[in-house]
């Protein structure tokens, strides 16, 4: 890492005790500019093995300090492990001050909504108290009902399409890939003639939590997943876990009602194939849920979305495109996206 931007801060000279155990590693995404950070924020100085405290609880960063430590390719920043609650609660208020943003218009909410997906998707691993996991739930609810009713809101779902393309950007991250897929997710079970408002949030949460699995892995795998590299045999050994560390993860974390059986489903039977031959389980057609193949269908979309995210086309031409590449085979649900594609219309392209 780049140390030299500890010179551009007041707090530059208070070196701190270096024990690695003391400090945790935040995402300089994390941060947003202008609000008063309630916690200290330290920069790791390899030189010397040393976490010197780079900002003041009670300051703010601004935009161009955020945008001069992104400059240096300085994205990890520290706080004191006793202030993990401090900072769950800082990420928790930005999330819904992200999520009530009166936007007037469609960009800036797109923007709002896919920062506040950026921040949830990585505070999981910070959650330490049951007040914390609370608020992460709510906020996951939250992040939903707002995919849901832009989607809803809609006089022709294709179109809602538009806005969910907006979500992804030149490097796929977890979390525009899981609000992606559950903001498809939803338009696909619409567009199968659910609308019975728990199913649709069974799924739009679902497909927010997903994936959350890849977060526990090196993020060298879950990098290769997304950029579509060739991986080693260990490597995919590795990634074929995810589904169960979603679920792992979401039962240990989160003690939620929103947390049902459909949405565990979802996270671990959304690499299942049609054939038996998906993973983790190898579930055969029969085993398999109604859910999690909706999903399954929204992730590989997803995939289809980045590859051609340049060009003016209709979620609509993405399905058909879909159809083709799985024709002869055994892995999604072929008849029901026979059924997606027949009730879509071709909407409006960009
Ligand atoms: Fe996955
Ligand atoms: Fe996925």
């Amino acid at each position: 890492m780049n140390s030299s931007s500890k010179n551009e801060n007041k707090n530059e000279n208070e070196i701190v005790n270096d024990a690695d155990n003391d400090y945790k590693q935040i995402q300089l995404l994390d941060i947003l500019p202008n609000q008063i950070l309630g916690l200290d924020i330290y920069l790791y100085l390899p030189t010397n093995n040393k976490y010197v405290k780079y900002i003041n609880a009670s300051d703010t960063m601004d935009f161009d300090q955020l945008q001069r430590l992104k400059f240096k390719k300085i994205n990890e920043l520290f706080i004191k492990r006793v202030d993990i609650e401090k900072y769950n609660r800082y990420i928790s208020s930005n999330i819904r001050a992200l999520l009530n943003t009166n936007a007037n218009n469609e960009e800036a909410k797109q923007k709002s909504v896919k920062v506040a997906a950026e921040l949830i998707i990585s505070s999981i691993d910070m959650l330490s108290s049951d007040s914390d996991i609370i608020e992460w739930n709510n906020n996951c609810v939250e992040l939903t009902k707002t995919v849901i009713d832009d989607i809803v809101q809609t006089d022709d779902i294709s179109t809602a399409f538009d806005s969910i393309s907006d979500y992804l950007s030149d490097r796929p991250t977890l979390a525009n890939h899981s609000l992606v897929v559950s903001s498809l997710g939803v338009i696909i079970a619409m567009s199968l003639g659910n609308s019975d408002p728990r199913t649709l949030s069974e799924i739009a949460y679902g497909g927010l939590v997903h994936d959350i699995g890849l977060g526990e892995l090196p993020s060298k795998v879950s990098e290769k997943y997304f950029n579509n590299e060739e991986m080693t045999l260990a490597e995919m050994a590795l990634l074929k876990e995810h589904p169960r560390k979603g679920v792992i993860l979401l039962q240990r974390n989160i003690k939620s009602k929103n947390i049902t059986d459909n949405v565990l489903k979802i996270v671990f039977e959304h690499h299942e194939n049609i054939c038996g031959k998906g993973y983790p389980n190898g579930l055969s057609y029969n085993e398999l849920s109604y859910l999690p193949k909706i999903i399954s269908i929204a992730d590989k979309l997803s995939f289809k979305m980045m590859q051609s995210r340049k060009e003016d086309i209709s979620l609509k031409y993405i399905v058909l495109n879909l159809m083709r590449d799985q024709a002869g085979k055994e892995l999604l649900d072929n008849k029901m996206i026979k059924v997606v594609l027949e009730n879509l219309s071709y909407g409006r392209t960009k």
